[in-house]
């Protein structure tokens, strides 16, 4: 069954980003949120070392993330045309529920490599969005260098090995952007002969 009429396939060939300007109430609820958070938690992860956590923005907080936004983007272009400093700051406002995603990467792990927490991690947001996406909602991932500056470090708190991997607005989409081209089958398959 490789088609409609299974439906978790289905909707894995159906996920795709929304479009973090056309994100309006409702966001989840408490309950559903909890149900996308713990669908994310059950991501592979080879030595269940859970190198991911995720953060609720409050409500309250979106000021202080733009001024961060704002912070980081300033620390990164020190003369930033005013135009740019609002679309640093706009990170802030999209979606009626923003998520943070943080990694925490343990790079001298005696036996799990880096490359398997990474991987981890990206298990976990995919599992994120399938789940967000499954209750009707859309999600826009936001990344960037901004997120490894140390305004952001710090306004986060993030431990030694933590980085803020990105910022995810959700919401109910009103819109979608256009489907996305994919890799054909032959672009990503192929048969090792030894
Ligand atoms: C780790 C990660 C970071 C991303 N960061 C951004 C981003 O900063 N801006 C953006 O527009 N999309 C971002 N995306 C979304 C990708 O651009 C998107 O998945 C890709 O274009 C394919 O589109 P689709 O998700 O609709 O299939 C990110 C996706 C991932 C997995």
């Amino acid at each position: 069954m490789t088609d409609k009429t299974n439906p978790a396939y289905a909707a894995l060939l159906a996920r795709k980003s929304g479009n973090a300007r056309a994100l309006a109430q409702p966001a989840p609820d408490r309950a559903t949120l909890d149900a996308i958070i713990l669908a994310a938690a059950r991501a592979p992860d080879h030595g269940r070392l859970v190198p991911f956590r995720f953060l609720e923005i409050a409500e309250a907080a979106r000021g202080r993330l733009a001024d961060l936004l704002e912070a980081s983007s300033r620390a990164l272009t020190p003369d930033l045309p005013p135009p740019e400093i609002e679309r640093a700051r706009e990170k802030a406002t999209q979606g009626p529920l923003i998520l943070a995603v943080i990694a925490r990467i343990d790079a001298d792990h005696p036996k799990i490599t880096a490359s398997d927490q990474w991987l981890a991690v990206g298990c976990a947001l995919e599992n994120l969005l399938l789940a967000t996406q499954s209750f009707g909602f859309a999600a826009a991932v936001r990344s960037g260098r901004f997120l490894e500056t140390p305004p952001m470090r710090e306004g986060f708190a993030l431990g030694a090995q933590e980085r803020l991997v990105s910022l995810v607005a959700i919401g109910t989409p009103t819109d979608w952007p256009p489907e996305k081209p994919k890799p054909a089958l032959e672009r990503v398959f192929s048969i090792w002969n030894g």
